[in-house]
């Protein structure tokens, strides 16, 4: 069969990060936007018109059913996006999903075979991956740079950002967590990807719910809906020590609110035996017996295009290798679980 030379694009979900999809998608000459699937009638409509999409529906499997649809990107809410995307790989589609790849291990697994099964390309937009410090810095650690990196700290803190208090972002049984699936899930990725090691050993995590469930601290990404019949059974404050199977170490944190001066910190430190990295902004450290060494670096490594959906039609065209694989999502998917379990129970929890 002749390899496709443009791609036909449906996006499922035009809130706040579908448009994002969508301007991603249309700035590759070989992607065309072609259909929205959206359920609210009105921000669908404001979608189609703003990017000139021919097709609406409300009902996103008569977009599966179309034979002209080569891609389907997910900006739904967590709880929908291992099912949806398995719906669209049985279709035949390729799968550009949002994170977290799932609201836990067991579906991400199912999903990961139904890609398999179907040979589509599956992703997950893991978008903090693709930036240029990200990239510059993958290329120090793997140059050997940073010599032996033997422990990281990641995070993604924030003093009043939660998300639309009373939203689904806000209830478990819609968002599979709180703060940890929705910001900790990027840093804890882009970590595991600097340092190159998805295999976990062990996860010792703690979940704090202090903030939300007093209507305090929304903000960040829209506003709040609050409405006392919709419960906060969310984190806004998570913490875990992560051993990973080499022995090394990981600090993860994130919050969505917390009494500090500013927003904190979204970014990760590499610790290794020849010199420390921070970013963003991206910087080298390196003790030294005349003194402390500090120098400041400009990002300009592109391994991959940093827009995620110009990578995934890259990927398509036979242009680029996929740069997020879903067993390292399946991975970051197994330590949110592990996470919430250890809060659960007290204890740490081994990942075979
Ligand atoms: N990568 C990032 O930086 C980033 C940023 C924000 C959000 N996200 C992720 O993107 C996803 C969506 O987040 P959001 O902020 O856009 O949420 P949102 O609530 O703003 O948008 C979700 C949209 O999906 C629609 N929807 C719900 N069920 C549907 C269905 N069955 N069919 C069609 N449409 C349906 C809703 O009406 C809504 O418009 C989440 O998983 C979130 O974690 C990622």
């Amino acid at each position: 069969m002749p390899k496709k030379k443009s791609f036909n694009v449906a996006v499922i979900g035009a809130g706040g990060i579908g448009h994002d999809h969508i301007r991603s998608f249309q700035q590759h000459p070989a992607a065309s936007v072609v259909a929205l699937a959206e359920i609210s009638p009105e921000r669908g409509r404001e979608a189609a018109e703003a990017y000139d999409i021919p097709t609406l529906e409300t009902d996103y499997k008569k977009l599966l059913a179309r034979d002209d649809i080569d891609v389907v990107s997910i900006a739904l809410p967590n709880f929908l996006h291992a099912q949806v995307a398995i719906d669209a790989l049985r279709a035949g589609k390729n799968v550009m999903v949002d994170k977290p790849i799932a609201t836990n291990a067991r579906d991400a697994t199912r999903l990961i075979a139904t890609a398999k099964k179907a040979r589509r390309l599956l992703m997950v937009g893991q978008n903090q991956r693709f930036t240029p410090e990200v990239q510059t810095a993958k290329q120090l650690v793997t140059n050997g740079t940073l010599g032996e990196v033997y422990h990281a700290k990641t995070g993604w803190t924030r003093r009043v950002g939660i998300p639309r208090i009373g939203s689904w972002f806000t209830q478990t049984k819609f968002a599979g967590g709180g703060c940890t699936y929705d910001i900790g899930v990027h840093a804890l990725d882009r970590c595991l990807f600097l340092m190159s090691e998805f295999d976990v050993a062990a996860v010792s995590g703690q979940t704090y719910t202090k903030f939300g469930n007093r209507s305090l601290g929304d903000g960040g990404w829209g506003k709040g809906e609050i409405d006392p019949k919709r419960p906060f059974d969310v984190d806004d404050l998570s913490i875990a020590l992560i051993k990973l199977k080499s022995g090394r170490t990981i600090l993860l944190e994130a919050s969505w609110a917390e009494h500090a001066e500013d927003d904190g910190f979204n970014g990760t430190r590499l610790f290794g035996t020849e010199a420390g990295l921070q970013l963003p902004p991206l910087k080298l450290f390196r003790s030294t017996p005349k003194g402390n060494v500090i120098e400041q670096l400009v990002p300009n490594i592109n391994l991959v295009n940093p827009n995620r959906m110009v990578h995934f039609i890259d990927c398509l065209l036979g242009k680029a290798k996929p740069y997020v694989l879903p067993a390292e999502s399946l991975a970051v998917q197994k330590i949110l679980d592990a996470i919430y379990k250890s809060a659960a129970t007290g204890r740490e929890v081994r990942i075979r």
